[in-house]
C-alpha cells in the first residue's frame, strides 16, 4: 500500500525533529576526513514545494518550519537547521512567509552536508515520488537512486566500504507491518555494521503505546543509545492523529545531548502549545 504522500507534512513539527537531528548527525561525520556514506531508506521526493500542491492544503508547516523560521536567536542547532532551510526556501531570516520556494526532505539535506567524497543511497518506492527524487539527484554522481524496499534493501549494503555511515529510517508506518519490520530490520542491520550511526523516527499515536515501540528500538543495540521525543499536542485529543514524534538513534554523536536539552526545550516552547512536551533517554556506556 502506498497511500502516503510526504508532501502532505513537509516541514511540518515531525520533520523539524527529525531533520535537525539528521543535519547534527551528518555535520558530525563531516568533522572526520574520512569519507562516509548516507543510507536514506524511505527518502520521499526531495523537494516539497509549501505554498502549492499537497502541502498547501492542510498547511502542516505553518505549525512546523514556518514557526521556526519567524524566530531569532535559536539555539546552534535550531539555527542551522533553520538557515539549510532558508537557503532552500529562498528566503531571508527571519522569513516572510509563506515561502516561495522548496522545503527540503531528506535527500536534499543530506546533499547539502555531502562532501565530495562521501556517498549516498536513497531508496523510495511510491513512482511518482521516486521520479520526482530521480530528477533532481541524478546529476549528483554521489547518489544512487533506487526504487525498491529500503528495509529490505539495507543489510546488502552494510558495512560501508569505509566502515563509516548514517542510516536513517523514515517509514510512514502507513501499514501495521512496519512496526515489526523496522526492529526486523534494524537488528539485521546490525549485525552487519554494529559502529553505524543509526536514526530511526517513529510517530506518536494515541492508539499506539509509545514506550512499547521506543523499548523495543532502544532494545535492539546495547551500545550507546538514545531516544529523544517531542509532543506538540494533547495526546489525549480524542482524534486519530500525530500529537508527536520520537527518534532512537543508535551510536549518536557525543555532542547531540547537550545539542538536544537545548534544542528540544525551545522546539517545544515554538513548535507546541500548552501541552508541549519533550523527553530524552540514554542507555550505554
Ligand atoms: C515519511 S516519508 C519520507 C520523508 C523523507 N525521509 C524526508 O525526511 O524528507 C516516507 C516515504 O517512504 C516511502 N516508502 C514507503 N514504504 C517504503 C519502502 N518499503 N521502501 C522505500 N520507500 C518506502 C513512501 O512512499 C514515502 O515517500
Amino acid at each position: 500500500m502506498l497511500s502516503y504522500r510526504h508532501a502532505f507534512h513537509a516541514g511540518n513539527a515531525a520533520d523539524v525533529l527529525k531533520h535537525a537531528v539528521l543535519i547534527c548527525c551528518l555535520d558530525y561525520l563531516g568533522q572526520k576526513e574520512k569519507p562516509f556514506l548516507v543510507i536514506d531508506t524511505h527518502a520521499g521526493a526531495g523537494f516539497y514545494p509549501l505554498t502549492a500542491g499537497y502541502a498547501a492544503q492542510n498547511r502542516e508547516w505553518e505549525g512546523g518550519v514556518g514557526r521556526l523560521l519567524e524566530c531569532d536567536n535559536l539555539p546552534p542547532l535550531l539555527g542551522r537547521y533553520a538557515a539549510l532551510v532558508k537557503d532552500s526556501l529562498g528566503v531571508e531570516l527571519p522569513a516572510k512567509l509563506p515561502p516561495a520556494g522548496l522545503y527540503p526532505g531528506s535527500p536534499a539535506l543530506i546533499q547539502r552536508l555531502l562532501r565530495p567524497r562521501d556517498q549516498a543511497v536513497c531508496f523510495e518506492l511510491h513512482p511518482v515520488d521516486f521520479t520526482a527524487l530521480k530528477d533532481a539527484f541524478k546529476a549528483d554522481k554521489r547518489f544512487r537512486l533506487l526504487r525498491e524496499d529500503g528495509l529490505g534493501g539495507l543489510k546488502a549494503l552494510l558495512p560501508p566500504p569505509s566502515r563509516r555511515g548514517c542510516i536513517f529510517i523514515d517509514p510512514p508506518y502507513e501499514v501495521k507491518s512496519d512496526y515489526t519490520e523496522v526492529p526486523e530490520h534494524l537488528a539485521g542491520a546490525l549485525t552487519r555494521f554494529s559502529t553505524g550511526l543509526y536514526i530511526t523516527w517513529y510517530p506518536l499515536l494515541q492508539q499506539l503505546s509509545a514506550s512499547a515501540v521506543r523499548e523495543t528500538l532502544l532494545g535492539l543495540y546495547g551500545g550507546n543509545r538514545c531516544a529523544a521525543e517531542l509532543r506538540t499536542a494533547d495526546p489525549d485529543n480524542g482524534v486519530k492523529r500525530m500529537y508527536g514524534s520520537g527518534m532512537v538513534i543508535y551510536n549518536p554523536p557525543w555532542t547531540l545531548r547537550k545539542t538536544l536539552e537545548e534544542s528540544l526545550p525551545v522546539l517545544a516552547s515554538i513548535l507546541g502549545g500548552a501541552e508541549a512536551a519533550w523527553d530524552l533517554w540514554w542507555e550505554g556506556e
